[in-house]
């Protein structure tokens, strides 16, 4: 759904409802033009007026009545006056965006609408640790990060994926997968509750098999950039509140090729990360993508990441389906036989049950309470 643009003069709003529009699709329209029944009353509108100006307060004033109050209003704030963000406020602003808007907003845009569309997820257990809190945010912003790396070729932050998969190893050391996950559920972007659940798991698998720090941290790194290709795609794309069509999903599917290319350009990272961005869904009988390539040529390492990032999908919640439990999700893992390596299937599944506790623990107290 296209996201409404107002400008009481569109020819100066163009740069920024441009920059807008590379991540989401936008309309820029005149204020004056604008009809409220026309919007969808559950998706922001980007207003950018004069906010030093009484005209192009008066016009908004006229423009949005009093049941229009419920609709989000994001103000864009130009900066030439420190009374601005004031002047939004007193307008009813939801949120403010500089003039040359970020993909950081473009986001946030993603957000609310979700939220209003009821598929955010908030509320966090309060026994979660503020270090993991922290941790799942560091995670969380490395994609903004490669963003714009990537958008304006500059080498990916090797030194800050590093320190990220630190974190995430001293956080499960000194916490468990579920707090880990519990924290994530702060997060509203599916894209980046994805990355972070799918590293959380990897680093949670591999230590209990055993791995050495080391290779624990290189298969975290490994899930840290699985899905770099994805910033390739459009974020309204990624994010749809909806099921997506078959050309979205052809499109959604170029992300692996898309990521191991970031990689390979940049050469900061190793032929297996390469390899875990490109192979991911690539399947043992040959059914996967992008190159259906099947059994011995589907490396360890890709294996661990399969199951981990298939598990993710599944108990993660979409606007169009609820969370799985762990159990359910694990039960379908086990019915991919032939498709996953049914060894490491077995061996993840205290990783996999372990990944519902917390929840269950919270339900079991809202019981007896
Ligand atoms: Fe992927
Ligand atoms: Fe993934």
């Amino acid at each position: 759904m296209t996201f409404l643009f107002l400008s009481d003069d569109p020819k100066r709003s163009e740069p920024a409802a441009k920059r807008l529009g590379q991540w989401l699709p936008m309309r820029l329209m005149a204020l004056e033009d604008y009809c409220p029944s026309r919007v969808h009353a559950l998706s922001p509108v980007v207003i950018d007026i004069d906010l030093t100006s009484q005209d192009g307060i008066k016009l908004f004033r006229d423009r949005f009545r009093s049941e229009e109050r419920a609709l989000a209003k994001v103000f864009l704030i130009r900066g030439t006056s420190r009374a601005e963000p004031y002047q939004a406020d007193a307008l009813g602003a939801a949120l403010t965006i500089p003039a040359l808007p970020r993909r950081a907003e473009a986001v946030k845009l993603i957000t609310m609408r979700a939220q209003a569309q009821g598929t955010g997820i908030r509320g966090i257990d309060p026994e979660v640790p503020e270090f993991v809190i922290s941790a799942t945010e560091e995670v969380s912003s490395l994609h903004d990060i490669f963003y714009e790396t990537v958008a304006s070729g500059q080498p990916l932050p090797r030194a800050q994926v590093i320190s990220a998969s630190e974190l995430l190893a001293e956080s499960l050391k000194e916490s468990s997968i579920a707090q880990w996950l519990e924290a994530v559920k702060q997060h509203n972007s599916y894209t980046y509750r994805h990355c972070m659940t799918v590293s959380g798991l990897a680093a949670a698998f591999t230590m209990h098999l055993g791995f050495g720090e080391s290779d624990v941290q290189r298969i975290s790194i490994g899930a840290l950039m699985h899905d770099v290709g994805k910033v390739k795609m459009p974020i309204s794309l990624l994010d749809k509140p909806g099921k997506l069509t078959s050309a979205e999903i052809a499109q959604i599917r170029t992300h692996a090729a898309h990521g191991a290319e970031i990689l390979l350009d940049d050469a900061h990272f190793s032929d297996e990360v390469v390899d875990i961005a490109r192979h991911h869904h690539e399947l043992l009988d040959g059914s996967g993508y992008p190159d259906g390539i099947s059994g011995r040529a589907i490396s360890d390492p890709v294996r661990i990441m399969t199951i981990v990032d298939i598990f993710s999908a599944l108990i993660d919640k979409r606007s169009y389906k609820d969370a799985m439990s762990a159990k359910q999700a694990y039960d379908i893992l086990l019915d991919m036989e032939g498709k996953l390596e049914f060894a490491l299937v077995r061996a993840f599944e205290p990783v996999a049950l372990a990944a519902q506790s917390v929840k269950r623990n919270v339900e079991l107290q809202a019981a007896v309470a």
